[in-house]
């Protein structure tokens, strides 16, 4: 009914991703949009709002709350009032917000990592501490070490900045995981910026996203969560995310830190957000089963590629963190650029010795890109090669 197969060519469009290696025999699979068009809904919305043709300052629209809270309902049980949306133009912009609106100049910030390399750069552009504490990994599988948070813990830390879904490991934290995220920010008086933008790409079957903050109304008072359509119905372009943050002495200081200096959103941000919500979930539930299958090929090619490539196992996202300590490779990511595939660093995640790959894309790329990494590494780890 949706066609993810057909290449749609994104050159000369200045895409981010694709610009990078322009007039290059390089496929990019590196920042996090996919090549696929959007939901037929939201392109046809799209066009509805260029044919009116006046495209003036404009407020958030009262659909948009409105099929945000009723979506929110429907997905995860989680009812939000319509007034504890705060609408933003992206959610990098977010989480630079959050760091300012909690606590003062030199206080700490806790993230976990490797992690969305903003994460990493939003607490030192407001002045605050970061304290990044690695999540463990158990038999390939990325976990939680709260030993590890409790002892990294500083009597300036005021704010913890958590993703779930997690960017890049993939991890879909369970209830119980949840559940002591919030006893430890509720234990140590921790505000918590729940970032959520993956949360319609969970691809495991049987595990579904739960927000943080739905968990219960304690720890809901003390968490801002970010949300976009942008990931899951690809407008990233767009620049249409919002908070939910159901504190009014919260939102008051999310508030003012955004004031003066956070941009109006563009008119279609907001007709392509309020079309996604409302119409885009038969598109959503066949893109879950395209990247699934792309996922499972993914996993199957790597576990046969030389060099002792691993994955852990990608419960959500359409981005794979893969292991590549065991193959030696001095510059990993610049060995599989020169093989024509654009990988990104996990430097850029504080996470060396991995790279992301972004598998949001036709199977063609997927598997030609599969085939060029493949063929690299046979050619580096040939017997006398
Ligand atoms: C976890 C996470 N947060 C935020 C963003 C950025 O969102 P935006 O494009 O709305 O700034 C991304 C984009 O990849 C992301 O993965």
């Amino acid at each position: 009914m949706f066609d993810f197969d057909t290449v749609v060519d994104r050159r000369g469009t200045a895409s981010e991703k694709w610009e990078r290696y322009a007039g290059r025999d390089i496929l990019p699979m590196w920042v996090a949009d996919m090549d696929f068009r959007s939901p037929p809904a939201v392109i046809a919305a799209l066009h509805r709002r260029a044919d009116h043709g006046v495209f003036g300052y404009t407020a958030p629209p009262a659909g948009l709350r409105e099929a945000i809270r009723v979506h929110l309902a429907a997905a995860y049980a989680w009812e939000v009032a319509p007034e504890w949306i705060v609408f933003l133009p992206g959610l990098g912009t977010g989480l630079n917000v959050v760091c300012r609106a909690i606590g003062e100049d030199h206080d700490d910030v806790l993230t976990l990592v490797p992690i969305y390399p903003p994460f990493l750069s939003a607490p030192r552009f407001a002045r605050r501490g970061l304290i990044a504490v690695r999540l463990a990994e158990a038999q390939g599988r990325w976990e939680i070490d709260f030993e590890r948070l409790q002892a990294a813990l500083t009597p300036r830390s005021r704010l913890f900045l958590f993703c779930n879904p997690h960017n890049p490991v993939g991890r879909v934290y369970r209830r119980r995981e949840l559940e002591a995220v919030a006893e430890f920010c509720l234990r140590f008086g921790l505000t918590v910026c729940s970032d959520e933008i993956h949360a319609g790409l969970v691809l495991e079957p049987g595990l579904e996203h739960r927000p943080l903050a739905a968990l219960d109304p304690e720890i809901a008072r003390r968490t801002i969560t970010l949300l976009s359509p942008s990931k899951t119905f690809n407008l990233a372009g767009l620049g249409c995310g919002f908070a939910v943050i159901a504190s009014e002495e919260l939102r008051r200081r999310f508030r003012r830190a955004m004031a003066g200096i956070v941009p109006m959103i563009n008119p279609f941000g907001y007709a392509a957000a309020e079309a996604a919500y409302r119409e885009g979930e038969p598109w959503r539930r066949a893109l879950i089963a395209y990247l699934r299958e792309n996922r499972d090929r993914l996993t199957r090619a790597l576990a046969g590629m030389p060099g002792g490539l691993a994955a852990a196992p990608i419960e959500g996202t359409y981005l794979a963190w893969i292991d590549v300590r065991a193959s030696g490779l001095k510059d990993p990511a610049a060995f599989f650029e020169a093989a024509g595939v654009g990988l990104q660093d996990g430097r850029d995640f504080a996470g060396p010795g991995f790279l992301r790959l972004n598998f949001g894309c036709p199977r063609r790329l997927l598997q030609t890109a599969l085939e060029r990494m493949s063929r690299a590494l046979e050619n580096a780890f040939r017997p006398g090669g």
